[in-house]
This record gives structure tokens, C-alpha cells and sequence, in this order.
């Protein structure tokens, strides 16, 4: 998508007379096929689809015997109707404490290779455990976890119909927890049915929002694709002191001080507050961090840097992410076994 601007750009010194508004204009047209949603959800090979496996983790998911106290489950945080997420600016684990960080939405998770702000997680069946056995957040021992669900004969049936003789095992919740996550609808938006064609889906004020979105405002070199994340980590200027994200596993890379993943902003304007640790309130002051360039550092993003937005753009960009959000998903519960 990048050539494709940058070749826009060209031509537009080249052909001398070409107005800024054709050069916008055709950045919109090249630029919005890269944001096409993905007709089909990757499944990797050593877990594949199965409606068991997919069945048995939206029980766990919604469960709060997955806690110590029985209060909390995955779905307390990453709830439905809020877009995956708690709408709060740091999660509340056991014992109502807060936690170091805000819970993520789980929309494309899918798609996301490393998870976690930081990336400490290498794929989503490794995240599973971390919630359930950490003492901070659901606070159950894996051992305790199996003999609970084994005492449940609705439970030994669903391990036994998804896994066969393998039965309740920490791995096999795993599995279908993960199952589970990677269905998670990516609903259709209006910036998506205006990527599909229909020209009317979104206002002039959101389709120049988009051209500053990929142009001066550089957001599409990260937050790149239909997830609006290139999956990777950069330090914007944000982060301060001890709470340097993914720098705390490569402790000799200048770069990765202060870096968090770059998250998806599907759903963004229904998500507030933002950020790994939920410091920024609003969107109108997310575009204000941008606009100022943040903490001037040797980790900041070489494309983190003031951007002169005009009072325009700002509202132009607001208006562009308003369209990326889908009504709230339906969060039928499912009867869970007892
Ligand atoms: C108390 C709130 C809370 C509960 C309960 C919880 N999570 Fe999370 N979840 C979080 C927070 C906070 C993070 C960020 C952790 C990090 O970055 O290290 C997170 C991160 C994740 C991620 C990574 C998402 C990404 O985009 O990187 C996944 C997947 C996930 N949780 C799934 C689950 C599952 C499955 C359960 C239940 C077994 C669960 N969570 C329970 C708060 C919670
Ligand atoms: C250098 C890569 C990079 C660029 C350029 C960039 N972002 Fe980000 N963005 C990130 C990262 C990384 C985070 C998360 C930072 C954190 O959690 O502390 C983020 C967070 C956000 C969030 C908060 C989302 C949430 O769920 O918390 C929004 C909104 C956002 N960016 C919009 C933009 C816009 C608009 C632009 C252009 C003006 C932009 N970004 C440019 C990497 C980038």
C-alpha cells in the first residue's frame, strides 16, 4: 500500500499540476483494498477447527468456576459487549485489585501472531493459562482446575465428544480455548462496507480522515490491514519509568525499551480509555500525543514525531475512526454444565 502513495506522490511531482485533492483522492482509492476482510479464519495445523472444540471453549470461556474464588471468568474481561474488552482502564483480578494492565479486546485475535502487550505470549493457546493459574488475576491452580471440571459430568462428556479418550487435560482446554477465540466475529463496520464498494457507507469528513490516516499522519504504517495492526512493537512516547513493555524480555535492544503491541482499532471509538495501561481517556487526546510526537527518547518510533495536524485533520481522523466500529456483539450465555 505504501508504493502505492509513494507513487501517488510522484506522479503528483511529476505531472506538476495534479491538486493535493487528486493526490488524497487516489491514496483513498489505491489504499483501501488492503483493509478487505479476510474471507476465511486461519486454523493452525496442529489445531484445527472442530464445532467440539469450539463448543467446549465457549463454556470455559464464560465459566467463572475458571477462577479460584468463582466469581471471574475469561469473559468478565473480555466481554461481548464491550467489544472484548471491560471498558476499564486496568483489569480487576482476584481480590478486586488492579492489574499492571488494561484487558485487550480479543477482536482479531485470530490473525495476531505474538499476544500480549509485550508479546510474551507466542500463540493464543499459550495465553490460556497465564489468567486462569496467576494468582493476581483468576487465581486457580491447574490441579484444581481439572479435578473441578471433572467432578462435572456435563464437562467430562464435552472433553470426551472434543477430545476422545484424552479427556480433561490441561492442554486439551487449551486447545479449545483457543478454538473458541479464533471465531470470534470480526463484524462487518461502515469504513468496511465502503471498502466493499458501497460508496455512501461512510461521510466525506471520515474518507479524508482516511487519507491523513495513511498519508501525514503515518497511523497505516501500524496500524496497517483489515486489523489496523502490523502485529509488531514501538515505543510512541507514552510509556514512562520501570514500565518499559517489551524491553523487559530483550533487556540490550534500544528499540523495544517502552514498545507495546500495536493493537487493533476495530471497534476503537466504543473502547475508551486507551492504551496498555488505559492512560489516555480519549480519542481527541490520542490524536493530541500523536500530534505532539510524544516522549523524544532514543526508543521512540522513527515515525513518531510532531505531526502540525490542522484542526481539520484531527476531526477528520476522529471522524474516520468512528467508522470503524460494529454494533454491540450478542452475548448469549450459554448454559453452562453443573
Ligand atoms: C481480570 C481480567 C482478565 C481475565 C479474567 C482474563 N483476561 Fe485475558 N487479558 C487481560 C489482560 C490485562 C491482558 C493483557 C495481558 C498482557 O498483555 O500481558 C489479557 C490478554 C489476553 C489475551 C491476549 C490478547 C492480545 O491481543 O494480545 C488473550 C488471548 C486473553 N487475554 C484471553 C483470555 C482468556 C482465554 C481468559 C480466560 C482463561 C482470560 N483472558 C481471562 C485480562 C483478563
Ligand atoms: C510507530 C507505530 C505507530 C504509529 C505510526 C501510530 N500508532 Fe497508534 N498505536 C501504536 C502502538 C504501539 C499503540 C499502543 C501503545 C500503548 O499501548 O502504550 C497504539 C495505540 C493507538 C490507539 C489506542 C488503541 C487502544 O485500543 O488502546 C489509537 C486510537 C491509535 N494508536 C491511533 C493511531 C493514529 C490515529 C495514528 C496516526 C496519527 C497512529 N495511531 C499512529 C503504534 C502506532
Amino acid at each position: 500500500m505504501l508504493w502505492k502513495i509513494y507513487a501517488a506522490l510522484a506522479l503528483t511531482v511529476a505531472a506538476g499540476a495534479t491538486t493535493l485533492l487528486s493526490h488524497y483522492s487516489s491514496v483513498v482509492e489505491g489504499g483501501r483494498e488492503a483493509y478487505r476482510r479476510p474471507l476465511q479464519i486461519p486454523y493452525p495445523d496442529d489445531n484445527p477447527y472442530s464445532a467440539e472444540k469450539d463448543e467446549l471453549g465457549r463454556l470455559l470461556f464464560f465459566d467463572p468456576i475458571l477462577s479460584g474464588a468463582g466469581v471471574r471468568s475469561c469473559g468478565t474481561c473480555h466481554n461481548p459487549l464491550l467489544s472484548w474488552g471491560d471498558g476499564r482502564p486496568r483489569a480487576i483480578g482476584e481480590g478486586d485489585n488492579a492489574l499492571a494492565l488494561r484487558s485487550p479486546t480479543l477482536l482479531t485475535v485470530a490473525w495476531t501472531p505474538r499476544l500480549g502487550w509485550d508479546g510474551k505470549f507466542r500463540d493464543l493457546e499459550a495465553v490460556a493459562f497465564g489468567p486462569i493459574v496467576s494468582p493476581t488475576n483468576m487465581n486457580l491452580p491447574e490441579g484444581k482446575l481439572i479435578e473441578r471440571l471433572g467432578a462435572i459430568p456435563g464437562y467430562v462428556d464435552a472433553f470426551a465428544a472434543a477430545f476422545g479418550p484424552s479427556g480433561i487435560t490441561r492442554r486439551n482446554i487449551e486447545l479449545a480455548l483457543a478454538t473458541f477465540q479464533r471465531t470470534i466475529p470480526v463484524p462487518s463496520t461502515p469504513f468496511d462496507r465502503w471498502v466493499e464498494g458501497d460508496e455512501s457507507a461512510i461521510g466525506v469528513a471520515a474518507k479524508r480522515g482516511f487519507a491523513v490516516f495513511n498519508d501525514k499522519g503515518r497511523c497505516a504504517t501500524c496500524h496497517s490491514g483489515f486489523a489496523f495492526t502490523d502485529s509488531s512493537f514501538h515505543d510512541i512516547g507514552s510509556a514512562k519509568d520501570i514500565d518499559i513493555g517489551r524491553g523487559r524480555q530483550f533487556t540490550n535492544s534500544v528499540k523495544l525499551r517502552y514498545a507495546f503491541k500495536t493493537p487493533t482499532l476495530r471497534d476503537v471509538a466504543l473502547r475508551a480509555p486507551y492504551m496498555h495501561d488505559g492512560s489516555i481517556a480519549t480519542l481527541e487526546e490520542v490524536i493530541d500525543l500523536y500530534d505532539r510526537g510524544g516522549i523524544e527518547r532514543p526508543s521512540r518510533s522513527v515515525l513518531i514525531r510532531p505531526l502540525g495536524l490542522t484542526d481539520e485533520e484531527r476531526s477528520d481522523l476522529i471522524a474516520f475512526l468512528n467508522t470503524l466500529s460494529a454494533p454491540p456483539q450478542e452475548a448469549s450465555l450459554p448454559a453452562l454444565p453443573r
